[in-house]
């Protein structure tokens, strides 16, 4: 699913730089992924898209 339509970033693509390259939170992601600089509309999706990884491997970690 497009998040960033500016700029193509998908819903995979951010999901990958929180698990991968320990993006925590939008400012991280901009300096990563282009997305988020032309209308804006995505940054919200984009943070919420961020804090459900980060409390996903949270609750996974926890059960290990
Ligand atoms: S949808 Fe991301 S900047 Fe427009």
């Amino acid at each position: 699913m497009f998040v960033c339509m500016c700029y193509g970033v998908t819903d995979k693509m951010i999901k990958e730089a929180v698990t991968e390259q320990g993006i925590g939170n939008i400012r991280e992601l901009q300096q990563h992924l282009t997305l988020g600089e032309q209308c804006g509309k995505c940054i919200n999706m984009a943070r919420n898209i961020i804090d459900d990884v980060i409390v996903d491997e949270t609750l996974f970690k926890n059960v290990g």
